[in-house]
């Protein structure tokens, strides 16, 4: 394609998007690993990483392959017709994760993961109120919104899923206040991501299994964010030896692919009426490639081989990775892809003007 052509198309998608998204005048069309190349052959270090959506790198090998192959083989199929891909998708799932989370329902995004959990509860408690922390992030979708605690994002879709309390993060005399007999879940982060890359103690996550399990209420995990070994673990619950009732994840577990899934016990799972909850287009079984997750780069960080972890344990119950760690940008990197030849972040007016809306620039709440 001639380089008229690659403005021409830069210019269609900065002009006719909705605007929802601050765009950058800059059109990228090839990635391999954590690089980037844009239409002029500049190339970039790649540290947005699609938001933890690519976190094993652009165009991997494995992705590449599993998505051709099922490509080539059965590119859509209802959940209500069987397919092995989705077959072994499942059965590799939950050999990662602890014996209790044996159920699986597939959906293409994170947000769609966490109004799944929060159906699933609903349906198992019959009860109505959530219990979420200050600075969480669940989504922008209604129910994942009403559990979202940034105003900004919230204040202008009221009225949303009602009651929901929310908490300050990591302070479990509120925890204990908040969750009462009426309350169907707790969804928690781990780490709270966009709240500024914010560990749970492990006091926290524990008194929330505690409390929860005590009051018959349902505990979620949103590792959307921290799943498939971004904190050093396959999923970031196992530094704290506690095992949800629904985990939910998405993100990097596509690989580039759109696909969320929720992850339930099975008493949690039956309690759905049929049909009573359906991704709208998790048909295609393409998201789940057969041999998923890749595993050259899993056993390559280290994360391919080990037993389950669904025993007790603490921060760096291995001794090998260290705990996540509290730092206002530590995780985030940063905003920007930047020029590996030719750009440091362009000036230090747009640097600014690019952080200006960050998470990390907030102060403590
Ligand atoms: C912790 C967490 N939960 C949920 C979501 C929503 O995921 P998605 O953007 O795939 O809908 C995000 C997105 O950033 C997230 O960070």
């Amino acid at each position: 394609m001639v380089k008229e052509d690659w403005q021409a198309l830069l210019e269609a998608e900065l002009t006719l998007d909705t605007g929802v998204y601050t765009k950058h005048a800059l059109l990228l069309v090839r990635g391999q690993g954590a690089r980037v190349w844009d239409a002029e052959g500049n190339e970039y270090i790649d540290c947005v990483g699609g938001y933890g959506v690519a976190n094993l790198g652009h165009s991997n090998p494995e992705v590449v392959e599993a998505v051709k192959r099922q490509a080539e083989t059965l590119l859509s199929m209802p959940q209500t017709l069987p397919t092995p891909m989705r077959g072994e998708f499942y059965r590799t799932l939950v050999s990662l994760l602890p014996p209790e989370l044996n159920r699986v329902f597939p959906v293409n995004s994170g947000t769609e993961a966490n109004e799944a959990a929060l159906k699933f509860a609903r349906a198992h408690t019959g009860r109505k109120k959530f219990v979420a922390a200050m600075r969480g992030f669940s989504g922008r979708t209604m129910g994942s919104l009403s559990v979202t605690w940034e105003p900004k994002y919230r204040e202008p879709f009221l009225p949303l899923v009602e009651p929901v309390a929310f908490i300050p993060y990591n302070d479990v005399e509120a925890l204990r206040e908040a969750v009462d007999e009426e309350t169907a879940a707790v969804i928690l982060e781990p780490v709270q991501g966009e709240g500024g890359v914010r560990p749970a103690t492990p006091e926290f996550l524990q008194a929330a299994r505690e409390i929860t399990r005590d009051k018959g209420a349902l505990l979620i995990l949103d590792e959307i964010q921290t799943g498939m070994g971004r904190t050093g673990k396959r999923f970031a619950f196992e530094h704290y030896g506690v095992v949800p009732d629904i985990l939910t994840l998405a993100k990097a577990i596509g690989g580039g692919v759109p696909l969320g899934v929720a992850v339930m016990r099975e008493e949690v799972a039956k309690s759905m009426p049929k049909a009573g909850t359906a991704p709208p287009s998790a048909a295609t079984p393409w998201p789940w490639p057969p041999g998923w997750p890749p595993s050259a780069t899993w056993s390559a960080r280290g994360f391919g081989s080990g037993r389950r972890s669904s025993g007790p344990g603490l921060w760096n119950s291995s001794g090998k990775s260290p705990p996540p760690r509290s730092g206002r940008c530590g995780g985030w990197a940063s905003w920007w892809a930047w020029s590996s030849r030719k750009r440091w972040p362009p000036t230090l007016s747009a640097w600014k003007r690019s952080t200006a809306s960050s998470p990390c620039r907030r102060g403590p709440r």
